[in-house]
């Protein structure tokens, strides 16, 4: 006999976990999310958790977003994808001038990224929901692409780098981090306890980045491994 199921309206958390889809995870405000939150903002207790966690400093984000956001002039745009809990505003000088987009996947992280901007009294934050693969940005433009701590968190990182470069200006920079799968034994429980909680997507090793980053017409690739993490930046052509 032929049995119709009746299609489910909505996939439930579990279905979609079971399908690997750590963005969906993420979208829902998976417990996670909240525990990332304390370790990526508690100024006393986030560097020490995040030593760790992935054996390196939180120092070295925040030195690379400032230098990056540094560099930029007066009216600059940037996109900051996924901006988590927003980790990187406190590297914006309050009297910036640039043109600051902060975007995720989850209306929570959201929710938690214009609270820090506040916190931080930082002003001109624009927050949206995006889902990295697809964003809804024209070709060419921001002059500065942020993604730290992301690609790894993602269903398929490779799409992901493409999309960065995409709506990157010829001459714009991507920077960033990501896990990767390569990091050495010590991080390995790392991998696996993310991808059986739901929250680390597939991954891949540093070769795979740079051949993401190659695909996606990159240039000036350089890739710094520091602990659990790799430190990516590269330009548009
Ligand atoms: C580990 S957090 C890190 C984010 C932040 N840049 C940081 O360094 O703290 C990963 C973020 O990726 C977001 N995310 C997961 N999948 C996504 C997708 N497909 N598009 C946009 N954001 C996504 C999650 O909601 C989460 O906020």
């Amino acid at each position: 006999m032929h049995v119709v199921h009746p299609a489910p309206r909505e996939p439930s958390r579990r279905y979609r976990r079971a399908m690997g889809d750590a963005s969906a995870s993420w979208r829902l405000d998976h417990p996670w999310a909240k525990v990332y939150e304390r370790v990526s903002t508690d100024d006393r207790l986030g560097p020490l958790l995040w030593r760790l966690g992935t054996g390196s400093s939180v120092d070295e984000l925040h030195a690379r977003a400032a230098a990056a956001l540094d560099a930029l002039p007066p009216g600059a745009r940037v996109l900051d994808v996924p901006c988590g809990s927003g980790i990187v505003l406190r590297d914006l000088p309050r009297d910036h001038a640039l043109r600051y987009v902060a975007a995720d996947i989850s209306p929570a992280m959201l929710r938690r990224t214009r609270a820090e901007a506040e916190r931080l009294e930082v002003p001109g934050i624009e927050t949206k929901e995006a889902d990295v693969h697809r964003l809804d940005d024209q070709d060419h433009t921001y002059d500065l692409v942020l993604t730290f701590t992301g690609l790894h968190c993602l269903p398929d990182p490779a799409m992901a780098v493409h999309e960065l470069a995409r709506v990157l200006r010829p001459g714009g920079r991507l920077v960033g981090s990501t896990l990767t799968t390569d990091a050495g034994l010590r991080h390995r429980a790392t991998w696996v306890a993310g991808r059986a909680a739901g929250v680390l997507g597939p991954g891949g090793t540093r070769a795979d980045l740079r051949r993401w980053m190659a695909d996606a017409g990159l240039v000036d690739v350089d890739l710094t491994p520091a602990g659990a993490f790799t430190y990516l930046t590269a330009r548009r052509p």
